[in-house]
């Protein structure tokens, strides 16, 4: 540990962010966040000189280059506490934009597996974004990010739809999946009414992280937006991929090279999330 560190702020010894071991302008301002190290790989396959910049935990940093435009990818794991360090120290190595991207149970039936939901807000069930604000503080994605979203599905083609997510701390229990699948064990008797419940209120799917990110992100100064392809539908009680991932995967890089190309033309001129109002 170098003499200077301190525990408010810990660094690597190259004065890098702790967790994420990366230092300022190591990589790209765009960022595509996916929950899983190996994500960053299959990510980063169609980009030129993609290249490993940092590995450490459940935190993998790929960049490289997409049409002309600089990228990185970098993992986030699994669930609120992870994405808050991550983007914390995304932050603080000049990041600006990140897109999450992701799977999740779908609980609208007139979803298929494979199709994407642009999650525009999301219940704030996460348990991260509550040791920064007060609920009343929404969490949703900034408009701008959903906009290149949605140009990038028109674009490719993609079956897609604009969401209301509902983000848990929990895979089993908090998203009313029995503990042991013969239905025994710890039953909670209002995980019953979770799936009914928040599919009347117009909610589109669950999954664990997108309302933490964008509280923290939003927070931070970052422009958020995430496209999550649907993996399960809970209430069909089906599984599956589907092409959906990739799809994802594809949805967000085109997403973030418009959002670049919109920036180097200014098209947008003003986005209080981004200036830090
Ligand atoms: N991710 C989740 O959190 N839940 C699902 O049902 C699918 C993906």
């Amino acid at each position: 540990m170098t003499e200077e560190n301190r525990a408010r702020a810990p660094k690597t010894e190259n004065n890098g962010v702790w967790h994420l071991q990366l230092a300022p302008g190591d990589i790209p301002p765009y960022v595509i966040l996916p929950g899983a190290p190996e994500r960053t790989e299959v990510i980063a396959r169609g980009w030129q000189d993609a290249q490993l910049v940092a590995n450490n935990r459940e935190f993998r940093t790929v960049k490289g280059v997409f049409e002309g435009v600089p990228l990185a990818t970098v993992s986030t794991g699994i669930g609120g506490p992870s994405s808050e360090i991550c983007l914390n120290e995304l932050s603080k190595v000049g990041v600006h934009t990140c897109i999450r991207v992701g799977t999740t149970g779908c609980i609208q039936p007139d979803y298929d597996l494979g199709d994407l939901i642009i999650a525009v807000a999301a219940v704030r069930k996460d348990g991260t974004s509550d040791t920064y604000i007060g609920p009343e503080y929404p969490a949703y994605a900034d408009p701008v990010v959903v906009m290149a979203l949605m140009a990038a599905c028109e674009k490719l083609g993609y079956r897609y739809g604009l969401g209301l997510d509902y983000t848990t701390a929990s895979f089993y229990i908090g998203q009313a999946r029995p503990i042991k699948e013969d239905g025994t064990g710890y039953h909670p008797s209002d995980m019953d009414k979770l799936i009914d419940d928040l599919t009347q209120a117009g909610v589109t799917n669950i999954e664990m992280e997108t309302a933490a990110q964008y509280v923290v992100g939003r927070l931070h100064g970052l422009r958020m937006g995430a496209v999550l392809a649907v993996i399960s539908n809970r209430v069909t009680d089906r599984w599956g991929d589907e092409g959906g991932e990739e799809k994802a995967v594809k949805a967000a890089t085109e997403a973030l090279r418009i959002l670049a190309d919109w920036d180097q033309k200014k098209r947008i001129e003003f986005n209080a999330a981004y200036s830090g109002a």
